[in-house]
Parts: C-alpha cells; sequence; structure tokens
C-alpha cells in the first residue's frame, strides 16, 4: 500500500485555513486531516461543521474529519454535509460503535475508528469488516506538537498483523508526533497513512516549504517501506 501524509491542519494559520489547505494540496498532499474537538472528550475546542463548511476544497482533496468529540454520532450528518469523504470517530466517545460506524456510511461516507493509545485494540475485534480505516492515537489526543508515545510502534504492529490474518487491505493511520525521526518505525511497524501537524506546518508558510517539510517525511517513510520489506 502506498504511503498517505495527511496534514492536520491543526498547526496551520487558522486565519487562511483555505489558503493553506491548498498550499498543501499543492505541495502534494491531497489527503487532509481536519481535526474536530469539542472542549469535552479533549481539552480544546477548534471547529465544528459550521465553519468546516466554509474551507474551500480543492479539486481532487479529501477531507477527513477527525472527530474528537463526545457523542460523534450527533454530528456525523452535518459534517458529510460540510464536504468530509471519511469520518472518523473515537471508540472511546460513543455507546453504539456499531452503530456509529453504519451512520457514517449510510451517507455515503467512509467509516474509520480511533482508539487512544491507552485502548486495546480489542474493542475493535467484532467491526473489522466494517471499517474503512483505523486511526491509532500515538499521542494523547488534543494538542499538536507533542512527543510520538513509544509503545505505539508494537501496537501499530500488533493491528497489522490482525488486518494481515483477516485478509483486510485498510490504511493504518497513525496521528500524533510524526517526525522524520519517527515516521519510519511507525511506517516499518505497518503504518500506511500518517498524520503530521507540526512537522508540516510549523517551519515555513510557502509551498515550497511545505513541500520540503512532505519530502523529508516521505525520504524516511521510504526507508521505513523498505525495514518493513525485509521483515515480512
Ligand atoms: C492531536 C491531533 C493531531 C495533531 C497532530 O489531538 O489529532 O492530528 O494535529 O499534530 P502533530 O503532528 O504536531 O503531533
Ligand atoms: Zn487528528
Amino acid at each position: 500500500m502506498n504511503i498517505t501524509i495527511a496534514p492536520s491542519v491543526l498547526s496551520a494559520n487558522f486565519g487562511e485555513i483555505s489558503e493553506e489547505i491548498e498550499r498543501v494540496v499543492e505541495a502534494g498532499t491531497p489527503w487532509i486531516h481536519l481535526d474536530v474537538m469539542d472542549g469535552s472528550f479533549v481539552p480544546n475546542i477548534t471547529f465544528g461543521a459550521v465553519a468546516a463548511k466554509s474551507f474551500k476544497k480543492p479539486k481532487g482533496a479529501v477531507f477527513d474529519a477527525h472527530l474528537m468529540v463526545v457523542h460523534p454520532e450527533r454530528h456525523i450528518e452535518s459534517f458529510a454535509k460540510a464536504g468530509a469523504d471519511i469520518i472518523t470517530v473515537h471508540a472511546e466517545a460513543t455507546h453504539h460503535l456499531h452503530q456509529t460506524v453504519q451512520q457514517i456510511k449510510k451517507c455515503g461516507l467512509k467509516a474509520a475508528v480511533a482508539l487512544n493509545p491507552a485502548t486495546s485494540l480489542e474493542v475493535l475485534d467484532w467491526i473489522y469488516s466494517e471499517l474503512d480505516m483505523v486511526l491509532l492515537m500515538s499521542v494523547n489526543p488534543g494538542w499538536g506538537g507533542q512527543q510520538f508515545i513509544p509503545a505505539i510502534y508494537e501496537k501499530i504492529e500488533k493491528l497489522a498483523n490482525k488486518l494481515n490474518e483477516q485478509g483486510l487491505s485498510i490504511p493504518i493511520q497513525v496521528d500524533g508526533g510524526i517526525k522524520p525521526s519517527t515516521i519510519r518505525r511507525a511506517v516499518s511497524a505497518g503504518a500506511t497513512n500518517l498524520v503530521a501537524g507540526s512537522a508540516v506546518f510549523d517551519n515555513g508558510s510557502s509551498v515550497a516549504e511545505y513541500h520540503e517539510n512532505i519530502q523529508a517525511l516521505l525520504q524516511e517513510a521510504e526507508r521505513g517501506i523498505l525495514d518493513r520489506s525485509q521483515i515480512v
């Protein structure tokens, strides 16, 4: 599976969010990760569907809405209308995970489930076949710019093995602390979709600088692919 870098707009300049999205798409990364925080599931508040609807979506872009909100089932329809292509809900945030996943699919969108660092993979055991992607948090959600939690490398590997056993080839998205220094090991463990906020947006503000930051990640990811091909 190809490696996807998913810039998280959490670290972008919110004053010109549509332009920032356009820049990273132009820099070669059409997968845009929208971090939605409600001040309850996580302490921070970012934006909701009303604001997301105003983000201009470049042609060919994918909007991936990571809902760090309690009762995400209440917001699925509005994010579908706001232009999301894939919605990720936290297993910890909904009582009826299976039903919530079905709700996303009924809206015609791809469905993904996110797990906090301390949440066991077992919660996915009975819904793997329903999922279009799994998101493993490699930091505790709520802020950008945190350190990757090293125990998650093993969790990625376990998830990759489980998916393999079941014959499923869906992306493993990893979110938090992805930098040139962590991406290689995450990819060699089996991650294929890497969310990167600060690593993309913190150094620079132009298409050329974002391109450079993305290339630095991809270069290390390539090494991770090689490492993995020697393991599996
Ligand atoms: C954390 C968010 C992440 C965050 C990643 O709660 O879900 O998407 O923006 O930021 P970095 O890449 O800076 O760790
Ligand atoms: Zn995220």
